[in-house]
């Protein structure tokens, strides 16, 4: 099968781009032509991943909203905004505590608002931009274990369709992937919950109706479809990329 070249000449950031998902997604829009930043918050694995692309790298840490708005700036015009980076904290609700809350949402929520504040004037000028937000299917079906963090995915949803309204005028769409079980790091995090973890995982590939994890390479290729100059009549869409677990969403 031959790759398009959908991105030639395209400037994309994605966030969280040194491993995992954000990684399968900076490699498949660098294979189809992009120039990507690959933004991780150590900067030598997103060198390493950028090296190997072709791409560049820039070190952020998206749960400083104000250094992340910064430095999205310093990078001057973006075609395509990616925003991935996010993590889960497995605990049942009861367990959790104010500190978990508040790091969910600044990282998996304003880490987003902060990316998506700081690219837009520009991709507003440019009159194009495709703005893709990594969300789950957590966010549309809820998650055992995940409150938090299922609700900082819905949050994402909403987000998404708004900036979609608000920036339609500019040619600029806004679409959210609701991930199912992919194979990635956070995967191996949940696997390694004391007690539940396998039954967790288990039960994530039960839930899909391919009964397996997707592949990093499976959202990639989703994540250019939207991404693309010719997804032009696609915005405010929730798109799941999650072997069909979303069917009652
Ligand atoms: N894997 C799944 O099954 C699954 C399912 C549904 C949704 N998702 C979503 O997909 C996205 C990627 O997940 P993944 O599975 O690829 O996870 P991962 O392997 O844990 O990778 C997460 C990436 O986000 C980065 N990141 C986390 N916190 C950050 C912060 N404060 N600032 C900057 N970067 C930060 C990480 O950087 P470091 O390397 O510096 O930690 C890493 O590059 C997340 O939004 C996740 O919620 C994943």
């Amino acid at each position: 099968m031959t790759t398009p070249r959908r991105f030639d000449g395209r400037r994309a950031l994605v966030t969280g781009g040194s491993r995992g998902i954000g990684e399968g997604i900076a490699r498949r829009l660098a294979a189809e032509g992009a120039h990507v930043i690959v933004a991780g918050r150590s900067l030598g694995p997103a060198q390493e991943v950028a090296g190997e692309i072709g791409g560049s790298a820039v070190q952020m840490d998206i749960s400083d909203a104000e250094a992340t708005m910064a430095a999205v700036a310093a990078l001057g015009p973006l075609d395509v905004l990616v925003n991935n980076a996010g993590f889960d904290d497995f605990a049942y609700f009861t367990d959790t505590a104010p500190q978990q809350w508040r790091a969910l949402l600044g990282t998996n929520l304003e880490g987003m608002f902060a990316c998506t504040h700081a690219a837009l004037p520009a991709m507003q000028q440019a009159g194009y931009g495709r703005i893709l937000n990594i969300g789950s299917e957590a966010g549309r079906i809820g998650s055992k274990g995940n409150a938090v963090y299922a609700t900082t995915k819905a949050g994402i949803i909403g987000f998404s369709k708004s900036i979609a309204r608000e920036n339609a005028r500019y040619g600029i769409t806004c679409n959210t992937l609701a991930v199912g079980p992919i194979d990635t790091p956070l995967t191996d995090a949940a696997r390694a919950v004391p007690v539940h973890g396998e039954k967790m995982v288990q039960a994530m590939k039960d839930g899909t109706l391919l009964r397996r994890l997707g592949t990093t390479e499976e959202v990639g290729a989703a994540a250019a479809f939207l991404c693309a100059e010719e997804a032009s009549f696609v915005t405010a869409e929730c798109l799941g990329v999650s072997g069909g677990m979303g069917i009652s969403a």
